[in-house]
Order: C-alpha cells, then sequence, then structure tokens
C-alpha cells in the first residue's frame, strides 16, 4: 500500500512506488515504514510489537551500526499492519502525518508521543522536537545531578571530569542518552543513540514542548512503551544488553582512599577492619601505588612486596582493586611495556597529521588506546595479565571521559583521529568529536573482556568513571569525585536512581564525600544510607582527613558498624535484586513509583510527593532519609499504599526510631499510609518493609568468603486480610560464570493469611542445581493479629519459637517445596 500526501490528501494503491509530484510519500516497509518529504526521509521501524526504531536523513541513510544496541536487537522485526495513516501492531499505532509528522498512540488511542514541529536540522546538527503533556515527567539520563525528574531542565551529553561537581553541574562524567517518559500514568523510554555531543530539554525552553538534538551523527532513536516502567525497563535491557551479575563479595562493605600507602598503611587498614569486626570485603588502591603514576605499575619502593601483599590480604579475605587509568604513560625506552607494546601495535590515537596525540595526565605525558579498534581492546585487556596472576580482583577504569590535564576542555582536541575497525562497522576513521562519548564504553569494554580471557569463567568487576548507554554490560559504576557535604549525601539518592534507569543498577557515590573532609555526623549518616545502596564503598581524597569508620571515635564507630552489618544480614537479599538486574534490568535502587506506579490518582509519580528522598531498594524495602538530611527539624514520610512495617523493630505500622515503636496514633496513620512525621536520629534510618514480602536475610559474617552459620531466614512481612505475599531467594557460587549452566539455587515463595487467621507460607520447588551454604531454613512470621501456637510442615506438628516479637520455625530444605502451615 502506499500513500502520499500534499496536505492532507491521501492518495490510496497498490504500488510501491512514491508518487513523484507529491510533496510527502509514505511506503510501507515489511515492519514499518518510510517516508519523505522535502528531501527529507523518515524511517520507523517495528523491532517487536512494543519496540520501535525512528531515523530519519536528509541524503543517504547514515551508517547503521550502534556501539550501544545490540545488533540481534537492532535487526529484530516485528509484523506491522499497513493503514491508512501509517500501521499499527498489536500494541502501537504509528501516523506520519504532513511534514513527516510522527504521532505514536496505544491501542486505546492515547497518544504517547507526537512530534511538535518537523525536526530542525543547522548545518550537520539537528533537533526533534516533541509535545509535552502538563503531566509529563522525565527520568534516567545517567549520572547527571539534579532533582529525580528531569522535567522543566536541559542537559548536555559530553563526558566530563568534574571534580567536585556540584548540584547544576553539567555535563558530568557520563552520557546515557535514555530517558523515561512517564505520561499521565503510562511510561515508554527513549534511546537517543547518537554519541556526539547531545542535547536534551525536557520544557526548559518551552513547557509545552520537549525536545532532543546533536550537533552532527544520525537521527536514530529508540521508542520503548512500558506501559508499566518496569516494562521499559526489561526493554531497555533487551536493547542494550543486560547488566551482568556482579560477584558477590562486591555488596560487601569497600574501604579505599586516594592512596592508600606504603603497603603498610594498607595492611594495617585491613588488620583494623577484622579487630573492630566491621564487616568488609574489598580494599582498594589508587594511583599512587604505581611507580610515577603510570597505569600497570606498581611502586617497589612504597609496595616492596606487592604479589605477597595481595595474597595476604586475599588470606584475610579482602579482594584487592586497583586503579588502572586509561592514558598510557609516553614513556619510551625504559621497559614500559604498555608503552612498548602499544607503540609496536599501532595502538595510540593520532593527530590529524598522523603523528602519535600526546596529553597531560597524572603520569605527564600519555598517549591513548585507539578503543574504536577492536583489536586495541583485545590489547589493552592483556595489560591486566600479571595483576591477574598475582590475584588482583577487580580493576578501576578511572580518566576515561578522558580527562587531558590542561584544556580548558578538560579533553583531548576535538580533531583527535580514531580508526573505526570494527565488526558491524564501515572501517573509516573519524574525529573525536564522535567518539567521545564513547570512549569510557570501550576502555571499560576492553578492561573487561579483557579480564575475562585472562580469567575465564570468572565474573570480572570492572568500575569505570565514564561510560556511554550499553557500557553497563562491561562495568560498574560511581559518581565521581563528590563532595562531604549535607547536600551530596541527598544527591546520592536521586542520582543512583537515575544511573538505575539508564541501565546502570550497580552504582554508588563515594562515600563520606570525597572531595573536602565529612564532619562525623555526616560520615556516619552517609554509611548507614550506603548500606542500602548498591555500592558500599567509602572513599576520600588526597589531603582530606580519613574517612574509615572509626576516625571519629567508639560511639560513632558503633552506629556505621551496625550498619556495616544490618548489610551483611541482608546480603541474600541483595544479591537476589542484584540478579534481577541481570535478568531483566530492573535497578537495585528503584524510585517508589516503578513498584507502584498507580499511587496517585493522576498517574504522576508518587515521589513527587517525596521530592525523591526516599527510594526502595529492590521491591520490598523503603529506606526514608531525611530530605534535608543536615535539617534537625522532623520530616514527613509517605508510604505507597498498603501494610508496611519497620524494619529494625518487625512492628507492623511501627516507626522505624531504632527500636521503639511510636504511638496508636502515629502506627495507625502509617497503616493507612497516611503520612506521618519523622524525627530526625544520629542512629536512625528509618527502613520499612512491605507487608507482602518474604526477605531472605542471613547471620552475620566479617566477609562472603565466610560461610554464615545457622540457617537462612525468610522474613515473612503479613500483608493486610485477604492479601498474598511473595518473595524469593538467589544463589549461587558468587563468583564463577557457572550459574549461567544452571548452577544456581533459586527458590520462591508465597503466603496466604486464611479466613480463620491461620497463615500458609508456600515454600517453591528449589530450581538449579547449585547446593547452597543453608541446608536449613528459618522462616519468621511477622504481623499476624493472633498469637501463633501451632505449625505444620507438609502436615507434620513442628515446635513454634518465639523470641523478641518475632514467631519463627525452622525446617529443612525441601528440593521439592514444602507448606507450612501456622495458627
Ligand atoms: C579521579 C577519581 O574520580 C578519584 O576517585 C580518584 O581518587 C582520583 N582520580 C585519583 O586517581
Amino acid at each position: 500500500m502506499l500513500r502520499s500526501n500534499l496536505c492532507c490528501l491521501f492518495v490510496l494503491g497498490l504500488s510501491s512506488v512514491p508518487v513523484a509530484l507529491a510533496q510527502q510519500a509514505v511506503r510501507p516497509t515489511a515492519s514499518g515504514l518510510t517516508a519523505t518529504s522535502d528531501g527529507v526521509t523518515l524511517e520507523v521501524t517495528a523491532l517487536q510489537a512494543d519496540k520501535l526504531r525512528i531515523r530519519e536523513w536528509r541524503s543517504a541513510p547514515p551508517e547503521d551500526a550502534s556501539w550501544a544496541v545490540l545488533s540481534a536487537s537492532r535487526t529484530s522485526r516485528a509484523t506491522v499492519t499497513a493503514d491508512s495513516n501509517g500501521f499499527h501492531t498489536s500494541q502501537l499505532s504509528v501516523e506520519v502525518g504532513s511534514d513527516l509528522h510522527l504521532v505514536i498512540r496505544d491501542h486505546e488511542g492515547h497518544i504517547l508521543q507526537e512530534d511538535s514541529t518537523p525536526a530542525q536540522w543547522r548545518g550537520d546538527g539537528f533537533h526533534i522536537y516533541k509535545k509535552r503533556g502538563d503531566n509529563e515527567h522525565f527520568f534516567g539520563l545517567g549520572d547527571k545531578p539534579g532533582p529525580l525528574d528531569r522535567a522543566g531542565q536541559e542537559f548536555t551529553m559530553w563526558n566530563t571530569d568534574d571534580f567536585g561537581w556540584q548540584e547544576s553541574a553539567d555535563p558530568i562524567y557520563k552520557s546515557v542518552p535514555f530517558f523515561m517518559d512517564v505520561k499521565d500514568g503510562r511510561s515508554f523510554g527513549v534511546l537517543f543513540d547518537n554519541t556526539w555531543r547531545t542535547s536534551f530539554d525536557f520544557g526548559r525552553e518551552s513547557a509545552q514542548e520537549y525536545n532532543f538534538g546533536s550537533q552532527g551523527g544520525p537521527v536514530d532513536y529508540y521508542f520503548l512503551y512500558g506501559p508499566e516502567p518496569k516494562q521499559v525497563m526489561a526493554a531497555y535491557a533487551w536493547l542494550t544488553g543486560p547488566a551482568p551479575l556482579p560477584p558477590l563479595w562486591s555488596f560487601g562493605f569497600q574501604q579505599s582512599r586516594y592512596t592508600y600507602n606504603p603497603e603498610s598503611q594498607l595492611l594495617d587498614v585491613a588488620a583494623h577492619l577484622r579487630k573492630d569486626k566491621i564487616p568488609a570485603d574489598a580494599l582498594w588502591l589508587d594511583i599512587d601505588f604505581q611507580k610515577d603514576n603510570m597505569p600497570f605499575t606498581v611502586d617497589s619502593v612504597r609496595f616492596p612486596k606487592f604479589p605477597e601483599m595481595v595474597q595476604q590480604l586475599a588470606k584475610d579475605h579482602f579482594h584487592l582493586i586497583v586503579i588502572a587509568d586509561t592514558h598510557i604513560a609516553d614513556k619510551p625506552n625504559i621497559g614500559y611495556a604498555p608503552y612498548d607494546s602499544g607503540t609496536a601495535g599501532d595502538h595510540f590515537l593520532k593527530n590529524p597529521d598522523g603523528t602519535t596525540y600526546v596529553g597531560k595526565v597524572w603520569p605527564g605525558d600519555s598517549v591513548f588506546p585507539d578503543y574504536t579498534q577492536a583489536r586495541t581492546r583485545k590489547w589493552f585487556g592483556t595489560l591486566y595479565k600479571d595483576f591477574v596472576a598475582q590475584g588482583v580482583a577487580g580493576f578501576w577504569d578511572d580518566m576515561n571521559e578522558p580527562a587531558v590535564f590542561r584544556y580548558p576542555s578538560k579533553t583531548m582536541p576535538l580533531d583527535t583521529q580514531h580508526r573505526i575497525d570494527e565488526p558491524g562497522f564501515a572501517k573509516r576513521t573519524t574525529s573525536h568529536n564522535e567518539v567521545h562519548n564513547i570512549y569510557g564504553l570501550l576502555n571499560s569494554q576492553a578492561s573487561y573482556e579483557g579480564v575475562l580471557a585472562l580469567r575465564p569463567n570468572e565474573r570480572p568487576y570492572v568500575m569505570t568513571r565514564a561510560s556511554y548507554a550499553g557500557g553497563h554490560r562491561y562495568a560498574v559504576t560511581w559518581t565521581g569525585d563528590n563532595s562531604s557535604t549535607w547536600n551530596h549525601l541527598r544527591m546520592t539518592v536521586p542520582q543512583l536512581a537515575n544511573l538505575g534507569m539508564s541501565g546502570f543498577s550497580f552504582a554508588g557515590a563515594d562515600v563520606g564525600g570525597f572531595a573536602g573532609s565529612p564532619p562525623p555526623d555526616l560520615l556516619t549518616k552517609w554509611l548507614e544510607i550506603a548500606a542500602f545502596q548498591p555500592i558500599d564503598r567509602d572513599h576520600s581524597a588526597k589531603g582530606t582527613r580519613m574517612h574509615e569508620p572509626w576516625v571519629d571515635g567508639p560511639e560513632q564507630e558503633a552506629i556505621r558498624k551496625h550498619y556495616i552489618e544490618e548489610r551483611y544480614r541482608l546480603l541474600p537479599y541483595l544479591y537476589t535484586v542484584a540478579e534481577e538486574t541481570s535478568r531483566d534490568g530492573m535497578p537495585m535502587v528503584r524510585p517508589l513509583f516503578m513498584q507502584y506506579p498507580h499511587a496517585t490518582a493522576d498517574g504522576s509519580p508518587v515521589d513527587l510527593i517525596t521530592g525523591g528522598a526516599e527510594f526502595m531498594l529492590g521491591p520490598d524495602m523503603l529506606i526514608a532519609p531525611n530530605p534535608s538530611p543536615e535539617e534537625v527539624a522532623q520530616y514527613e514520610l509517605h508510604l505507597p499504599p498498603g501494610a508496611w512495617y519497620d524494619y529494625w523493630t518487625g512492628a507492623r505500622a511501627g516507626v522505624g526510631t531504632g527500636g521503639q515503636a511510636r504511638d496508636a496514633e502515629v502506627r495507625d496513620a502509617l497503616l493507612e499510609s497516611k503520612r506521618i512525621m519523622l524525627t530526625p536520629e544520629l542512629a536512625t534510618l528509618p527502613v520499612y518493609v512491605r507487608g507482602g514480602a518474604i526477605l531472605p536475610m542471613q547471620p552475620l559474617v566479617q566477609s562472603t568468603d565466610e560461610t554464615p552459620s545457622g540457617p537462612l531466614t525468610l522474613r515473612v512481612y503479613l500483608p493486610t486480610a485477604g492479601g498474598t505475599c511473595n518473595g524469593s531467594v538467589y544463589t549461587d557460587d558468587g563468583h564463577s560464570l557457572n550459574y549461567r549452566n544452571g548452577e544456581y539455587f533459586r527458590m520462591n515463595a508465597t503466603c496466604a493469611t486464611e479466613a480463620d487467621g491461620s497463615i500458609s507460607v508456600s515454600l517453591g520447588a528449589v530450581e538449579g542445581r547449585y547446593k547452597p551454604w543453608f541446608k536449613q531454613l528459618r522462616i519468621e512470621v511477622l504481623g499476624s493479629q493472633q498469637t501463633l501456637q501451632q505449625a505444620t510442615i507438609d502436615g507434620k506438628a513442628t515446635p513454634i519459637q518465639s523470641s523478641n516479637g518475632f514467631v519463627s520455625i525452622t525446617t529443612a530444605v525441601n528440593p521439592r517445596g514444602s507448606r507450612i502451615s501456622l495458627r
């Protein structure tokens, strides 16, 4: 079918040849359409029924390749039905009007996205304008600081080393040109896959519009329909690939500093953690462990027994992560292998005149790997050989925006030459303009794949500072050089939530703040909140006061230790949530609307009420830090609908005040999910658990190497009358890739309150072949309205234990599942 239009005139026919005289010709394709108007071609392709790819060009179609999108997803095609206005799939309808006016609707006819004006072209650049509704909100865009909701703001994507960035700073380290749009309770995602300097305006220029554009590169974006936010996350994971499951130890407490040295200082920190019984799993070495800050070297004066030190730390159950900046010191003729082998292999970036580009970073003059060549990434990956052989557990890809000192731009000149030599791409040379934003992604890809090749079947652990969409396939990340202020502590929540919605679920902020020295209470509060965030890594800058948990005396240390310990008790839950990320892209830190998209009458995200201060860790835990953390005044708590429990006391409708349930009025208000007031206390972080959750927990350990002694706990938080509950526990060996071949353990559980007040808990059959550390399960039941006195497991009576308001029974893990009844 063919449609052409000239100002509202539709001509229908059977030919596939556009009508030449018309201004606009619309031609169906096997999975969508192309339309041409005034020399501009629009192509809309349905990859799946709920996922579209939209491209536009003026002369010839741009190269069809991507660093972000998986080729299998990019080339996927859905069946569509052409109609008089465009086409529809089983989920979406696409209409193209005159001037290539694009409208995407759901099947009920709701407009999800509509052009407001035709694309604007200026030189090589362009902007795409969409209409914006009154109740339209925007999330994602990676690590950009500022409020959770991006509405009303504009942003630039240009990876930038921004030491000491502040709330309004933009751009900072990462470019993740993906956003989730929540409009009247319906969500969709947009990935604008353009690696050049791009910009997004979510209603700043005009409240009725939002736009995105670039200085160059292709008009190439993907529309990922929800309508639920979780479906958008799953769609983004389908498009760009999920983040691989990190090793279990990386969810333990991590201690870092710029830089522990000499060797004895690092060993002292390790010993102190163990002496004070502060659970910990990882220690980090920053650039001063290297000889003259040259990546891939060790300073043999300050670290005379480096391999032995790594072994000693491993014996004490510490994983060591070392920094490996992206630049290579420009040091010929001194036996510096990375430089020598890189030069011999022609692996460094060039100036336009063909000479090697040299810029200054930590070691002084440095050269930079040309990562858009697959063979250069492979070479870079081999540089990890010695560290891997010595047992170094993880690697830290820093300065990979790439950061270059002395230029006001903080990076290399834009005419620096990159050679693209990559399967799926045309072989060509391009300027830094095109590659800048993917440089960090490709650096981390080189590291991830290199370490995997050196240690096959072990999960690589790489942390990167800069990245682009899809970079989560290779590395976890952190928020760079934040500051030791209360406001920076507050900002960790929206920043990690938006990173999570951008694919980077595995992310953290420097605990205590990097720049500056946190006062004791700030460091304590930060350690409390970070205990409930995906990566709990304490890091600090040179010249600042030390940050370790003990530095402010026993009282502060006791509080800090208590929260780190709680994180370790929750490791089974954290790991179960992390595994979900690796399957369906659901972030660990979630804004409330992700779990409760319909909590408000008008479909606006419920987080707009909380100001984005509260967050969920996985599906079941709600953390409610003070939205103004330095304030002593009371603050308002908002709980989504349903029953909630105080995590600390287990009391139904209790308020997290470190063990003291509040008065009846407050409890009732909480039960009815009315807003209530919390009083800030240094030692308390209010944490709640969803009624209907089943939380897996374990006995305290000092590191993830230690086998917990005792059963795995499944804490059942009963739902409101008539409700059901569900939960699961996932585990595996924590370090290898065997889980991909069935070596894992997963058990789902449900519960219900029966009409006679009795409670049933069903443990599902065990999935997977992995034999976990626990042989027994302790089922704790919270929130029963009656005193539970009898229990049966698969019909056989079993004793009930009761202590501190926690009623429990213990049972062996039954691979076929079991049914427990309590009355
Ligand atoms: C910059 C990084 O952001 C910071 O975390 C690190 O400590 C310094 N580089 C020194 O390597």
